[in-house]
């Protein structure tokens, strides 16, 4: 039996990987490390939390006697790292934070990792360290023309991207330098069920339901790509699975929207799905002040991944979307309690103790 440890995977993104893991590969034994911070909740796994290969700790990747401890008693034989803090906004506020966890706990990884295997019987034999990382490091496209490769060269803009970019480079040092076995992809924006309320999709859902205004920063002209969570996923799994190791693969949906369009589909599903009037949710639309050094446009060229591994996104972007609302107005519970702090104290409580 294989043990994964899959950090993070209380997180938006990591709960669909630990639950593709978990139904996909009975004959693997997952680990979900996570540290349960206002954005990890163990409620985003409660369909599999009971299945005998899932096993959640409660951790601090920013521990290094404690991941050192644990991988002696565990002894994995592949990493999949998703924990970090993952909002931009909160960077700019809070930069530090940003480097403990994203820098000092990718580093703590990958020497907990390292130390363990290398003292084992097989060594780095049939062992993976896999990190996932955003487009974000490859910074702001301005030429409608270009598109993020893997060759792209870095230019981090953000105390978030720069924390990224500076575990993408921790990540390759390990795997050039110990021989490590290591793969990484960026990937463009996720939206999708269990996404936190701070980010701009479930934020626009919320505040809609709750006729609250639609912040849109600055005239709403940036530009993101869009790919449903769940094709990440499947995208982590494949790489997880086949990809090279030393090599990275960027993840997209070639799926580009100005904010501004976006909000405006948002609303126009949401007073569909609502029985409001069309233009009733629009009229909430407030523009604010734009986002320190904001990046203009991403675009993911995610050819690499296609041809050489066969993955594609599996959805058209309207009918993620329309999926997405669902989920969120048949999951009020999740958005109360997430936006209220209750399954925070909740969880933590339960595992105050390890
Ligand atoms: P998230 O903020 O929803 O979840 C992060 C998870 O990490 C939470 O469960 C949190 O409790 C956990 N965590 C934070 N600090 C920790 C620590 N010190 N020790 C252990 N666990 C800790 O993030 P997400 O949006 O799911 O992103 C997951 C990963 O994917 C991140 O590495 C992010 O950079 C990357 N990514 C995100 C997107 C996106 O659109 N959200 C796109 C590309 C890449
Ligand atoms: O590109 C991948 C990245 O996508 C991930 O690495 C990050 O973890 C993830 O948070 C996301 O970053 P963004 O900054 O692009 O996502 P966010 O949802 O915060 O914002 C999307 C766009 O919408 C961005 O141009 C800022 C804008 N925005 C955001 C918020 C929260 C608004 O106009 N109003 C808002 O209230």
């Amino acid at each position: 039996m294989k043990t994964i440890v899959i950090t993070g995977g209380a997180g938006f993104i990591g709960s669909h990987v630990v639950r593709l893991f978990v139904t996909k590969y009975p004959e693997f034994r997952i680990i979900n490390l996570d540290k349960l911070t206002y954005a990890g909740n163990l409620a985003n796994l409660t369909d599999i939390e009971d299945a005998p290969n899932y096993t959640f700790v409660k951790g601090d990747i920013t521990d290094a006697s404690f991941l050192e401890g644990m991988f002696a008693e565990i002894q994995p034989d592949g990493i999949i790292h998703l924990a970090a803090e993952s909002h931009v906004d909160r960077s700019i506020t809070d930069p530090l934070s940003f480097v403990m966890t994203n820098v000092v706990g990718t580093a703590n990884l990958l020497n907990a990792a390292k130390n363990h295997w290398k003292d084992s019987e097989t060594a780095f034999e049939g062992k993976r360290f896999y990190h996932v990382s955003t487009d974000e490091v490859y910074g702001s496209l301005h030429n409608p023309e270009d598109f993020f490769l893997e060759t792209t060269a870095y230019d981090p803009q953000s105390p978030y991207s720069a924390s990224k970019a500076a575990s993408d480079h921790f990540v390759r040092a390990y795997g050039n330098t110990y021989k490590m076995p290591v793969v990484l992809s960026n990937c463009s924006n996720n939206y999708g069920p269990n996404h936190f309320p701070e980010k701009l999709i479930p934020l626009l859902i919320h505040n809609i339901q709750l006729n609250k205004p639609l912040p849109v920063y600055g005239k709403g002209e940036n530009i993101r790509d869009w790919l449903y969570v769940v094709d990440h996923a499947r995208a982590i799994d494949t790489i997880f699975h086949n990809g090279t190791l030393g090599e990275t693969y960027n993840i997209g949906g070639f799926n580009e929207w100005k904010n501004i369009d976006l909000v405006h589909l948002l609303c126009s599903i949401m007073d569909r799905k609502l029985g409001r009037e069309e233009g009733t949710s629009a009229k909430l639309i407030t523009y604010v002040t734009d986002r320190a050094g904001h990046d203009l446009r991403y675009a993911i060229d995610a050819s690499k991944i296609m041809n050489e591994l066969g993955w594609e996104p599996s959805l058209q972007f309207e009918e993620g979307l329309e999926k997405t609302v669902d989920w969120f107005l048949a999951n009020h519970e999740w958005l109360d309690n997430v936006t209220s702090g209750n399954y925070q104290s909740y969880y933590q409580g339960m595992y105050a103790n390890r």
